[in-house]
């Protein structure tokens, strides 16, 4: 299941949130050599790591198997703050209904085809935004998402041209949150919804047919 955390639930998760950012420095630092996240403690925290934002951790009992990170547009965010150049064309996309999403990561021994971990990140993501009422995602990606989101039956909307950042091939882009979107996540790996931990009691009333349906 994935666990929704944000600033009223973190003490309950303090725990399951320490782990995640030992892991996303094992996995940035260690595994992906992004060389300017190494902190000393062995915990990769940015500045967007703070009480606006949003976790969405894998649990498997109480252990971080995946997850991934939501921040509020209107707030300082990576897109705004860090790469606004990714978003050249079509402009900075902010709103009370927008969120950037960063930092999505499954363990490694919990990847590839015959893993879910990543797409019950990327459905619950998704589950979290239809329940919330938030109609769009904003990402500063690499490019190499883009076929497996077109893929998924996403529409992705790219909002600059594509620049080359640390040798990788990066683009700011927008995925617009549908049902369509959620439902064909889910049928990508057969995932049964909800795949949101304890979704039922946070469900708007007006999702209720959808998400349990
Ligand atoms: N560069 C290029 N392609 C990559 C890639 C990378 N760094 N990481 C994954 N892919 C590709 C895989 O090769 C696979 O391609 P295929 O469909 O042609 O086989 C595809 O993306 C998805 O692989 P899949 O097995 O479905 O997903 P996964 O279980 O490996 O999970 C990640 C994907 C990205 C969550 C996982 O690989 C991970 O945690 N990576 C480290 C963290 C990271 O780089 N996150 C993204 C930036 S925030």
């Amino acid at each position: 299941m994935i666990h929704v955390i944000d600033a009223s639930n973190a003490p309950r998760y303090e725990a399951q949130l320490q782990e995640h950012f030992f892991i996303r420095h094992r996995i940035y630092v260690g595994e992906r050599k992004w060389q300017a996240l190494e902190r000393p403690d062995g915990r990769e925290i940015d500045q967007f790591d703070n009480e606006d934002a949003i976790y969405l951790l894998a649990l498997e009992g109480s252990r971080v198997v995946g997850g991934t990170r939501l921040v509020p547009t209107l707030r300082p965010h990576l897109m705004s703050e860090v790469f606004p150049y990714l978003a050249n064309v079509r402009g900075l996309q902010r709103g009370p209904d927008i969120v950037e999403w960063t930092r999505i990561f499954a363990i490694p021994e919990r990847r590839g085809a015959s893993h879910t971990v990543l797409h019950s990140v990327l459905a619950g993501m998704l589950e979290y935004c239809l329940q919330n009422e938030i109609t769009a995602i904003t990402v500063v990606m690499e490019t190499w998402w883009m076929p497996r989101f077109l893929e998924l039956g996403w529409d992705v909307v790219p909002l600059g041209l594509p620049a080359m950042i640390d040798g990788m091939s990066c683009v700011g882009a927008m995925i617009r949150v549908t049902e369509a979107a959620w439902r064909n996540t889910l049928a990508f790996k057969g995932l049964t919804a909800p795949v949101l931990h304890q979704a039922a009691s946070t469900v708007p009333q007006g999702q209720r047919g959808i998400l349990h349906g």
